[in-house]
């Protein structure tokens, strides 16, 4: 495996201006790598500058301080290389799910037999072969953001930025998607930095927990997870599992859920 990060942010600061010329310091001094095939799970309070700096690495929003390279290049010049995901899956309702997923492909002027039975595989590959001519409104939450998650994909991205993907579903299918999730990860091999409110979900998908301190928001920790892959449901009731979830949550300052 390359050892050369993929995703490098050096230093990074973020100083949003209002329009009546006030300054908002929300991230100060971070610094972290990602390295390839890697999942790094990113917590920290809410307001702490977690989306901020997602959308610094995405080039949605440009920092004031620091560097951020995406394999070496400026992030303008590798955004293919990345794809988002949001809390909400954002579907358009008048596109199949097929569709849906080949959005990316049509922007990138794509649209060929290969990127069409592509995009099915995924379809395939997250459960929903049979629903490539549904429609969004009639998939459960979980299936839609699978969706997004093939939409994601589509154009072969080497890196996967999540903001709190899983936020508006319900425990029992978060947990089936996180199961999911790893099985993508694992098949696809991308690098995931993943935002989440949940600690026992950042610690049991990542390979490392980043901890954001807020006000201004920076790297206050960044924690290798050693537990083993694959890893399964009754992982989350062992011993070493329930120590790094307490190593965050004492970092953080509260137990559960963050926000
Ligand atoms: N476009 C913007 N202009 C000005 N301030 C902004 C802008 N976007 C975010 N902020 C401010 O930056 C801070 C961090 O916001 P951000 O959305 O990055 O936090 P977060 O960690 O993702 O929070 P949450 O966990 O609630 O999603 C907040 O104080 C927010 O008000
Ligand atoms: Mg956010």
């Amino acid at each position: 495996m390359d050892d050369q990060p993929v995703i490098s942010v050096q230093d990074v600061g973020m100083t949003y201006r209002s329009r009546d010329g006030m300054e908002n310091t929300v991230l100060q001094g971070c610094s972290f790598d990602v390295a390839p095939g890697e999942f790094v799970s990113i917590v920290g309070q809410s307001g702490s500058g977690k989306t901020t700096l997602l959308k610094i690495i995405s080039g949605l929003v440009q920092n004031t301080a620091g560097e951020v390279s995406v394999r070496g290049l400026d992030v303008s010049e590798a955004l293919r290389d990345i794809a988002m995901v949001f809390q909400s899956p954002v579907l358009l309702p008048w596109r199949n799910n097929l569709n849906n997923v080949m959005l990316p492909m049509e922007f990138r002027k794509k649209v060929t037999k290969d990127s069409r039975q592509h995009a099915l595989e995924l379809l395939e590959m997250v459960g929903l072969g049979d629903k490539a001519n549904k429609f969004s409104y009639e998939l459960s939450g979980g299936m839609q953001q699978r969706v997004a998650i093939c939409r994601a994909l589509v154009s072969h991205p080497e890196i996967l930025l999540m903001d709190e993907p899983f936020g508006a579903l319900d425990a029992m299918t978060r947990d089936s998607m996180n199961i999911e999730l790893q099985r993508i990860w694992q098949e696809t091999k991308r690098s995931v930095l993943f935002v989440t409110h949940s600690i026992p979900e950042a610690v049991w998908l990542g390979d490392r927990v980043v901890v954001v301190g807020d006000k201004p928001g920076r790297i206050i920790a960044d924690i290798r997870v050693r537990l083993p892959r694959p890893r399964t449901k009754a992982d989350r009731f062992t011993e070493d599992f329930a120590q790094y979830v307490a190593e965050v949550e004492s970092l953080i300052g509260v137990s559960g859920a963050i926000s």
